[in-house]
């Protein structure tokens, strides 16, 4: 009997080793070695001759793209819990399946995001900066010098209770913050009790009265600038705004703004609006100390990303065994 036709998967960044091995033994898995982030017309090219294709945030495939797509191209298995690097309708419309990689992501993402919700109240980066500034010259201790803002009895705010918005407010009670929250439902009643968490059904009224916002819901059309400039401009002037999720969700330059002009007292962001490009204005907060910047970091753990390879691989194989994948986006769930 022939051997089965092993399909082409084009991976658009470097995966870890033990996943492109893995890979390379089950399809005709197409590497990218060098890592280069793919051009347009690389997108195209791979569209046009992929049975699957394993998008990476760095890679755009809107409908522009997907029309372009030949005809194997069957499966966008995403690389990536969010899909906002995704037209999942335009793939819907031609047919293709479009795949993601939730869960195994949560605990990291939710690590960085508490560590970036310690970070600017006690000033975290300016201090290992100034012990690596004039070769370690440091003049000593004093009471009243560096002083940050407590943490602990602080009200924290999260929009989206999602999988990872919960996971942030089960660390987020252990340090002593009390748990708020926006989300479009109501989580079950007995998720509310464990976390003592309070439901605004009001973004508009949470905002104006947290001391730390964290962000942790998806990026959608309806997500777009959630935090506009109107809304950010509730905020108290001592909060601090924290952004682990998606760039596009808050107006970078309003918040900028407010921050320079000490109407919100910092933020710290490991995503942002125009993804790699960073805005100006952010970095001149961080070099002040009021903002503190990561580089889209949240899920960087080597174990997040393999298992996260581990899910793009069982949904590839699920998928050319006949079986529904088990991490299918739907359209109307974006
Ligand atoms: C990933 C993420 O690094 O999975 C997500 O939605 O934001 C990140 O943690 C990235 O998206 C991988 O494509």
């Amino acid at each position: 009997m022939a051997a089965r036709k092993k399909p082409v998967v084009v991976i658009m960044r470097k995966l870890p080793d033990a996943i492109e091995t893995r890979m390379r033994e089950l399809f005709d898995a197409r590497l990218n070695l060098d890592d280069l982030p793919m051009s347009q017309s690389d997108l195209v090219k791979a569209v046009g001759e992929a049975d699957v294709i394993v998008p990476t945030v760095t890679d755009r495939i809107d409908a522009a793209v997907i029309a372009q797509a030949g005809p194997d191209l069957k499966l966008i298995a995403n690389f990536g819990n969010g899909v906002n690097n995704i037209d999942v309708a335009a793939a819907a419309g031609k047919g293709i399946v479009v795949t993601n990689t939730p869960n195994v992501l949560t605990e990291d993402t939710a690590d960085m995001t508490m560590a970036l919700i310690l970070a600017v109240p006690r000033r975290l980066t300016e201090g290992a900066g100034i012990l690596l500034k004039d070769e370690g010259k440091w003049a000593g201790w004093s009471p009243t010098w560096m002083l940050g803002r407590r943490i602990w009895g602080k009200r924290l705010g999260i929009v989206g209770m999602g999988r990872i918005g919960t996971a942030v407010a089960r660390r987020a009670k252990a340090f002593g913050l009390s748990i708020h929250y926006h989300n479009r439902h109501r989580v079950a009643p007995a998720l509310e009790d464990d976390l003592e968490a309070t439901y605004w059904e009001s973004l508009d009224q949470m905002l104006a009265r947290m001391d730390i916002i964290s962000i942790n819901c998806p990026s959608t059309p309806a997500t777009f600038h959630l935090l506009s400039a109107r809304r950010l401009a509730l905020m108290q002037p001592t909060a601090y705004i924290v952004n682990t999720a998606r760039g596009e969700i808050i107006d970078e330059d309003a918040l900028a703004q407010l921050i320079q002009e000490g109407k919100l007292a910092g933020a710290a962001l490991d995503v942002f609006e125009k993804e790699p490009a960073v805005n100006p204005r952010l970095l001149k907060l961080a070099s002040q100390g009021k903002v503190v910047l990561l580089p889209h970091m949240g899920s960087a753990t080597i174990e997040g990303r393999t298992d996260m390879g581990e899910k793009v691989i069982i949904n590839i194989r699920a998928f050319f065994d006949g079986h529904r994948p088990p991490d299918r986006v739907l359209p109307n769930k974006v």
